[in-house]
């Protein structure tokens, strides 16, 4: 996706989830490929340290960043969980996985408050103090948010909508 483009998904986006309505599941999607977009956006920006880097995209990210990925955490803490877990049942299983993505959130929600700075200081077009230290921090993030996605998706989203269908199936037959 072009940078632009992105820039402009995730400034939707963290608009969007600051009061989210309509289907929780679809907005589920919109969260991951939202913050799929933004893991991209990082690599690019890491891959390019410390040559050249887009200042403007850098600081438009630093301002974006932090909200976009606290209103993501809110909306899936406060609706989709509580749903996940009235819809599924809960299963010490269902239980778990809601521990570990909560606990996940606030680790990415920390890590997030330092990338910030991190990217503010690129945008000031200053050579960074450390540049590997700058790349290893957003490596660190992206892999650990894809990996929290990929995770989110197998045994939250898959599950829910599996038992959404079933849902549907059951008052067709029933
Ligand atoms: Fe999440």
């Amino acid at each position: 996706m072009h940078q632009l483009a992105g820039l402009d998904l995730i400034a939707e986006a963290k608009l969007f989830f600051s009061s989210p309505d309509g289907d929780p599941l679809v907005a589920l999607e919109k969260a991951h490929v939202t913050q799929l977009t933004l893991c991209d956006m990082l690599e690019q920006i890491a891959d390019s340290i410390p040559g050249q880097i887009s200042r403007e995209t850098c600081s438009k990210l630093g301002g974006d960043l932090l909200p976009l990925i606290r209103n993501i955490h809110r909306f899936e803490e406060d609706i989709l969980y509580p749903l996940a877990i009235e819809r599924l049942g809960s299963t010490p299983a269902i239980e778990a996985t809601v521990t570990r993505l909560q606990y996940e959130h606030c680790e990415d929600e920390c890590f997030a408050e330092e990338l910030a700075d991190a990217l503010y200081e690129l945008g000031t077009g200053k050579a960074p103090k450390n540049p590997e230290a700058i790349g290893y921090m957003l490596r660190g993030f992206f892999e650990a948010l894809r990996r929290h996605i990929a995770f989110e998706h197998e045994h939250l989203l898959r599950l829910m909508r599996q038992a959404a269908t079933d849902g549907r199936d059951d008052l067709v037959t029933g």
